[in-house]
């Protein structure tokens, strides 16, 4: 296990995801009724963005520092309003008008729930559990887990509340780990077939994302949206071109809420010319 999250956070990749995420929750929130978030690979949940960690790679500079960094213009207007609640989120835990912590999904799902919804938050990684303990602080509406993720995954479906939000995001460190996405995500979808899920994937050579999304359309048998984001044109498999999230059963607004924020997002999270976005119906 030697991922770490905080030399990534706040990265173009959490942008999408946390936006992604957001907007889940915020839906859920339409219904009294209580709904459960299911993260199995939960990382810290707090980023200081001056630690040693966030400086080495700058990451975060191209992602939610292109939003709301010190040099950042303002969001147009409805961009703005879409993204709202996941902007909210990322401000509640800085000072105004400054940028220095980055939320990570379970702060950013834990700011949004309400009394009654909860939160299950897994994290393998003995540091980053410790990290992520402190940073939630005591709340009763969350779990904390120390399972491996994909162990977390079986075990915590389906959720008593019968609602619920279910993010998959593994630090693809090993051999392997798009077939156990897919594996993971269609297993889960037959234990808990109605909840929401976001599964994360990193893009480098295409050729085993057409495989991955295969197997995904293949086994899930419910609705998919695919939403990816590539930073640049060309396809270089040494390095990370683009990610992508198939959200499986998405809220019925998503789809048109991403496609009003994800031309300005592609645009200003761009790291050479061909920068583009996906948003479909994975079929
Ligand atoms: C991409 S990061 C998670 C980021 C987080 N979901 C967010 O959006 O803020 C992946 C996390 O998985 C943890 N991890 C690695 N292997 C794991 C495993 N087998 N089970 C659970 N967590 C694992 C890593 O320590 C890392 O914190």
């Amino acid at each position: 296990m030697n991922y770490r999250h905080a030399y990534h956070a706040g990265n173009f990749a959490d942008v999408l995801k946390h936006v992604t995420l957001a907007l889940i929750i915020d839906y859920m929130k339409r219904k009294d009724a209580p709904f459960r978030v299911v993260d199995t690979h939960a990382g810290c949940g707090r980023y200081a963005l001056d630690s040693a960690q966030a400086v080495k790679t700058g990451e975060w500079r191209g992602g939610i520092g292109r939003l709301l960094g010190p040099d950042a213009k303002p969001l147009p207007s409805d961009v703005e309003g879409i993204m709202a609640p996941y902007l909210e989120a990322v401000r509640a835990h800085n000072p105004p008008h400054q940028l220095r912590i980055y939320p990570g999904s379970p702060l950013i799902a834990s700011r949004m729930m309400r009394s009654h919804d909860r939160l299950v938050a897994n994290e393998l990684h003995p540091e980053d559990r410790t990290a992520l303990e402190e940073a939630l602080g005591r709340d009763r509406r969350i779990i904390l887990l120390a399972l491996d993720g994909w162990v977390a995954l079986k075990a915590m479906l389906p959720p008593k509340e019968r609602r619920g939000v279910v993010l998959i995001d593994p630090p693809f460190e090993e051999e392997g780990e798009l077939a156990r996405l897919a594996d993971g995500l269609v297993g889960a979808l037959r234990r808990f077939a109605t909840g929401v899920y976001l599964a994360w994937y990193p893009i480098k050579d295409v050729a085993p994302i057409a495989a991955f999304h295969h197997s995904v359309a293949a086994g899930a048998g419910c609705e998919l949206l695919r939403i990816e984001i590539m930073l640049r044109r060309g396809n270089a498999a040494d390095r990370l071109n683009g990610c992508g999230l198939i959200v499986a059963n998405p809220p019925y607004t998503l789809r048109g809420q991403l496609s009003a924020a994800l031309p300005e997002l592609t645009q200003r999270m761009a790291a050479g010319a061909g920068a583009r976005f996906v948003l479909d119906r994975l079929v």
